[in-house]
């Protein structure tokens, strides 16, 4: 999905996600990014996406990044940064100006467009991506470039993702811990995409589910670009818990039996099938307790089938399951669970497949699953035209994406 030729030369992507924190530095190579340093670390003090304390989340991030440099030989100054929980269902916003009857001229599309990046949000909120998705004139829509065209009215709809304030700050202050500047934040599923879907697939309309540890966030790709994202609390870190709750095991032998032996699809095998459950305070001696595999199942599937009608709720609240279309790729490291294709097909009425980082080269095997699309992903952005203006807490609007509509270079230019 990388566009264009890359004009820097070393990119920061940190992904802080429940799970994991990862860092990615990369340089461009001829064919698109190439990665020279990889870190990751097992996260701490995030909780659905959101950093809950901040000495914590630090001291993994910097354990992370510091691993990256080192591999890289470089030292960071910034980077792109993620957010998997803390957004909002994105929206439409309009921003109109009267033309009079004129040929519309640049000036009336820089205008145009100003009124459009300083979206009023609510107080505590900031815009993370504004995404122009089609200009209208008098009423006519579907225009990509209004330029020598003229009307009394020139209207542009923007798609808007804005984030609570306090995440964003603790974000950009967790980074400052590291000595690093935020370039820009990317909601999760809009990186996911950015790294797992295919140009074809945008084009004609795919939904990505990034299912992670503690957040299921989700993205409508269309026409070339991000249409909706919204965010849902729950990840395979729920899975695990009920798994404890459920088997009385400890939270390793929970997360162990998950990966090993879970799945979210009961078979006909499931009753006769046994696994060993060890229990909360049982010693090494003590022989493990033996359930069927149906139980496990059993506490599994409920939760991934409420992840998956959550949503499907989601998008057909959106307005934007028409443009959705018939694909749905699922990255994020729960959506290796054993029957999870097979269930989200089921209940989302789509053909599902899994996607993993493409187009970004040197990755390791550990570092090439679906669990780092997102890091990819913040790659891909960072080279993009997409992060040419720095986004940051004092400019949160930033500008938007413009290369749907072939005017980036003219935007570049002239805003
Ligand atoms: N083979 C597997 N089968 C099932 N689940 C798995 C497997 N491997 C990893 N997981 C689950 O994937 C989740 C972690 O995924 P990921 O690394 O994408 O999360 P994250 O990005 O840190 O979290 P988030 O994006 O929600 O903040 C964990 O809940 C883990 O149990
Ligand atoms: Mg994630």
């Amino acid at each position: 999905m990388m566009h264009g030729l890359p004009r820097r030369s070393l990119v920061g992507a940190v992904d802080i996600g429940t799970s994991k924190v990862c860092c990615f530095i990369a340089r461009p190579d001829e064919h698109g990014p190439k990665i020279v340093g990889i870190g990751h670390q097992l996260s701490r003090g995030v909780r659905n996406g959101v950093i809950v304390d901040l000495e914590q989340a630090s001291q993994s991030v910097i354990t992370a990044i510091h691993a990256a440099e080192e591999m890289a030989g470089e030292l960071l100054q910034s980077v792109v940064v993620n957010l998997s929980g803390g957004f909002h269902a994105s929206r439409i916003v309009q921003s109109e100006i009267n033309l009079n009857g004129r040929e519309v001229g640049d000036s009336d599309l820089k205008r145009v467009l100003n009124l459009g990046h300083h979206l009023k949000e609510v107080p505590g909120r900031e815009v993370i991506h504004a995404i122009p998705v089609g200009f209208s004139i008098d009423g006519s829509r579907g225009i990509r470039d209004p330029r020598g065209m003229s009307g009394v009215k020139l209207a542009v709809n923007m798609h808007a993702v804005a984030a609570d304030s306090a995440v964003l700050r603790n974000v950009a202050t967790c980074l400052g811990r590291c000595h690093l500047d935020v370039e820009a934040f990317v909601a999760s599923p809009y990186a996911a995409g950015l790294s797992a879907l295919v140009e074809d697939d945008t084009r004609i309309g795919v939904t990505l589910i990034d299912m992670g540890g503690g957040t299921t966030t989700v993205s409508v790709f269309y026409d070339g670009n991000l249409v909706f994202a919204d965010s849902i609390p729950i990840g395979g870190n729920h899975v695990t818990n009920d798994i404890v709750r459920g088997l009385s095991t400890p939270l390793v032998e929970a997360e162990r039996m998950k990966t090993l032996q879970g799945c979210c699809i009961s078979s006909s095998t499931d009753e006769r099938e046994m696994i060993a459950v060890p229990q909360i305070g049982d010693d090494e001696d003590t022989p493990s307790n033996r359930v069927p595999k149906s139980y496990l199942v059993g506490i599994i599937a409920p939760r991934l089938e409420e992840t998956f009608d959550m949503v499907r709720d989601r998008l057909d609240r959106s307005g934007f399951d028409k443009l959705s279309g018939r694909r749905v790729v699922l990255t994020g490291g729960a959506c290796q669970l054993s029957g999870v294709r097979e269930l989200a097909a089921l209940i989302l009425d789509k053909q599902v497949s899994i996607g993993t980082p493409r187009g970004i080269a040197g990755l390791a095997p550990a570092t090439a699953g679906p669990a780092f699309a997102t890091s990819a992903g913040l790659v891909h952005f960072a080279f993009s035209e997409r992060a040419e203006t720095p986004r940051s807490l004092r400019n949160p609007v930033g500008l938007p994406d413009w290369r749907v509509f072939g005017l980036w270079r003219w935007l570049r230019e002239n805003i």
